[in-house]
């Protein structure tokens, strides 16, 4: 009797061990019920009218875009998978409940007036703006809020349309996602809405867990065995370096990305990566907001990935970033791709100790005082011309 209540308790341990060594996969946040749940609350406010979205007639009335599984819960974020018409899609929001988002406050004096009163056009696009700028640090034109602006599309549920429109646009990944929809084949489209949450294309996304970091198998054309992973890894890897340049050069204002793990990525099924939490992506202007803080040495001056040197003169990080988006991609995924793997079949002894010298001094570039320059475009390059002979040789090997 005594050693079969010892027995429980044992296991009754090892499960509460296992539970908070694993809190997003097991916690009670990341249920189906609580997911089925939150979904049920949305239709009632759709129905009710207070909230609209393109999706939210396939959600709650056609069942044509079906919850499958909870991703991930954690801080109130949610990460559902769901089926839309046959595709897997992502149904995301930064909380659970719709009543969690600041109202547009306008929105209430205008419902407390007499109901006629309705907000200018222009007032709105002034306030859209404004929530722009809160979430991205951009000074945008009128005309940039396009991605955003229901254009002509004011319905017979105009107040449950704005009233969606701000809870969304309080949430600066979907601002970034919007704004960057048809401009990035590195950044995820936004597919529709209903609400406060709004649907992405669901994607191979990386873990640790993985050898390759990213799930191969439902990559297209990944021949089996060492070299298809070699050939697979220099692919990822290239399109890692298209999508730094991309980042770097191709808006406005530089994307910088200050937190760096294969979680935060995605393959496409042509290996392309993509960027799928950008929670963490600030353009230049934030990001030398965020940086320029009180400072008594430089352990002060470290944002997550992106950091700079503390000025001692005047007890102030520096406003311009020390490192690069190079930088941390070398230091937290091409390390691990290219310093500690085992010799891969294919690929000459020679070349793959110059492809892990490159990682290793890119990730690393022991930058000269006063430079703040992180990874230069040299090293860049390097790894380029390294990657692109690694694919010649695999291929010649497949000959
Ligand atoms: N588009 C997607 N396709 C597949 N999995 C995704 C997608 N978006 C998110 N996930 C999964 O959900 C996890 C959490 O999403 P993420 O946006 O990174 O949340 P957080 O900002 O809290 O880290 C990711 O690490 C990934 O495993
Ligand atoms: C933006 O649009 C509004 C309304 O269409 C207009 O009144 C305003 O002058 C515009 N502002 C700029 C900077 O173009
Ligand atoms: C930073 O320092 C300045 C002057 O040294 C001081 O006025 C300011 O309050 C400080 N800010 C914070 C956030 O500590
Ligand atoms: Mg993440």
């Amino acid at each position: 009797m005594l050693a079969c209540a010892a027995w429980t308790a044992g296991w009754v341990l090892a499960a509460a061990l296992l539970l908070r060594a694993h809190p997003g996969v097991l916690s009670a946040r990341c249920t189906d019920e609580r997911s089925r749940r939150i979904l049920a609350a949305l239709c009632r406010d759709y129905r009710g009218g207070v909230l609209v979205g393109e999706l939210c007639e396939d959600l709650c009335v056609a069942g044509t875009l079906q919850y499958r599984r909870c991703l991930y819960s954690e801080r109130g974020k949610k990460v559902l998978q769901a089926d839309w018409r046959g595709r897997p899609v992502v149904l995301k929001s930064k909380e659970e409940a719709f009543s969690s988002f600041q109202p547009l406050g306008l929105l209430e004096a205008e419902a407390e007036g007499d109901g006629d009163q309705e907000l200018p056009e222009a007032e709105l696009l002034l306030l859209l703006a404004g929530e722009v700028r809160n979430a991205l640090g951009l000074e945008l034109a009128n005309g940039s809020l396009g991605p955003l602006w229901p254009a002509g599309r004011w319905g017979r549920r105009r107040r449950g349309q704005l009233a969606s429109l701000w809870a969304l646009v309080q949430q600066e990944e979907f601002v970034l996602f919007s704004l960057l929809q048809g401009l990035s084949r590195h950044a995820l489209p936004v597919l529709g809405s209903c609400g406060h949450f709004y649907a992405v294309e669901y994607l191979a996304a990386g873990s640790p867990q993985h050898r390759a970091l990213f799930p191969l198998d439902q990559a297209a054309g990944t021949p089996r065995g060492g070299r298809g992973q070699a050939k697979a890894v220099s692919d990822m890897a290239l399109s890692f370096l298209d999508l730094v340049r991309h980042f770097d050069h191709d808006f406005s204002h530089r994307l910088h990305l200050c937190d760096v793990k294969p979680e935060n990525f995605a393959i496409r099924s042509d290996l392309t990566v993509v960027a799928i939490d950008v929670d963490m992506a600030f353009f230049e202007p934030k990001m030398r907001e965020l940086l320029e803080q009180n400072c008594t040495g430089d352990e002060d001056c470290n944002f997550f990935d992106c950091f700079s040197k503390c000025d001692l003169r005047v007890n102030r990080c520096g406003a311009e970033r020390a490192n690069s988006n190079l930088q941390v991609i070398c230091d937290k995924i091409f390390r691990h791709w290219f310093s500690s793997a085992p010799r891969s079949p294919g690929i000459s002894f020679l070349l793959q100790r110059r492809l892990r010298e490159a990682v290793l001094e890119c990730a690393d570039p022991g930058v000269p005082a006063g430079s703040t320059q992180g990874a230069t475009p040299s090293v860049f390059r390097k790894l380029q011309r390294l990657l692109q002979a690694t694919l010649r040789e695999l291929q010649a090997a497949e000959k």
